[in-house]
């Protein structure tokens, strides 16, 4: 990976939890070939996807009594990573095996996340906010983005794209221009967004009520997640979380989950919301899949970072201290946007 990536030192969601049933699944985070299955206590568990042997898949193995067996000559691993059987061999013949190293796990809100940092487990899991509560509904989309964990977060982050990569969807050009205040805190970088109107737009048509101001705030949070928040009126809010996973240098897993509290009409509006959020993420996947081509053609990236880019310092200035294991210090600003 390169040198702008999220820490190591973190919690990253691998799979779903629903994803992790009969079958081995293989995954790819910080460039590591990963693979994730359920022991014998159904506890889901993570190892090198390398066998001892000849060094194999294990995730092209099955699953067989909670071990782990590998398609080639068939050796068997428990949750541990201990080689538990090798059926070419009496079983009488004990062999003196390393483990196949072992990815720290958890299990919480829906998927399993791993521990990739070097040491023991650290921080603890990220939540997503208001999942399950009363009054709120939530759908989740996972998305394979063909672009780092930087192009992902700063496009989920990124107002001024919207007018023009989601014309009409989200914004269209307008003279208005929006204030917003950008604060950078030790684990966080927030832009509240002030006196904002909805634009017009098919969202607007669709969610916000004309005239209605609107509470819009955007935050990169680490390592890797963004979340953007819309609440208007008293009592009616959506959020959006993304959770990145690092496959490698121009290569994402990103985990998105939408909630949000509409009274009654919960289940209707993600009806519409639903195939809506997917189409406008397909037109976030097309764009990043172009700059991701660029910046392979030109071999690297150079950026001109102007203040409307309003993530781009924080989310280096956080990645850059949490690397150096300090914290980042506190800054401020007050940006105009116009659209
Ligand atoms: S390579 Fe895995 S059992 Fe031979
Ligand atoms: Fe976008």
């Amino acid at each position: 990976m390169t040198l702008l990536a999220p820490p190591r030192d973190a919690w990253y969601i691998a799979a779903a939890s629903s994803e992790v049933a009969r079958r081995p699944v293989s995954r790819t985070i910080f460039d590591e070939p990963i693979v994730l299955f359920r022991d014998e206590d159904d506890r889901a568990v993570a190892l090198v996807d390398r066998c001892l042997h000849r060094n194999m898949q294990l995730s092209a193995g099955r699953v067989v009594g909670g071990c782990l067996e590998c398609p080639y000559h068939g050796w068997r691993y428990d949750g541990a990573g201990r080689c538990v059987a090798i059926p070419s061999l009496d079983p009488g013949v004990r062999v003196a095996l390393p483990e196949i190293p072992r990815y720290p796990t958890a299990e919480c809100d829906g998927y399993v996340w791993v521990w990739m940092g070097r040491d023991e487990p650290g921080d603890p899991l990220r939540r997503f906010p208001h999942l399950g509560e009363r009054g709120w509904t939530t759908f989740s989309m996972t998305t394979r983005f063909p672009a780092g964990a930087f192009a992902c977060l700063e496009n989920f982050l990124d107002c001024p794209h919207t007018v023009f990569v989601h014309r009409g969807w989200f914004r269209t050009r307008d003279p208005r221009q929006v204030r917003a205040r950008v604060q950078r805190h030790h684990d966080r970088v927030v832009a509240e967004f002030v006196d904002e109107r909805p634009a017009r737009s098919v969202v607007r048509t669709l969610f916000f009520p004309a005239g209605t101001p609107l509470c819009h705030t955007d935050q990169f949070v680490l390592p890797a997640t963004s979340r953007v928040d819309y609440a208007f009126r008293t009592n009616r809010h959506f959020i959006i979380t993304s959770e990145c996973t690092p496959v490698s240098e121009h290569e994402t897993l990103v985990y998105t989950v939408i909630t949000f509290r509409y009274r009654r009409l919960g289940a209707l509006v993600r009806l519409v919301f639903q195939p809506m959020a997917r189409f406008i993420i397909r037109q976030d996947v097309a764009i990043l899949g172009l700059q991701t081509s660029q910046l392979r053609r030109f071999g690297g990236a150079r950026f001109t970072t102007v203040e409307t880019d309003l993530f781009a310092r924080g989310i280096r200035a956080l990645w850059t201290a949490a690397a150096d294991g300090r914290s980042a210090s506190p800054v401020s600003d007050d940006v105009t946007i116009r659209f």
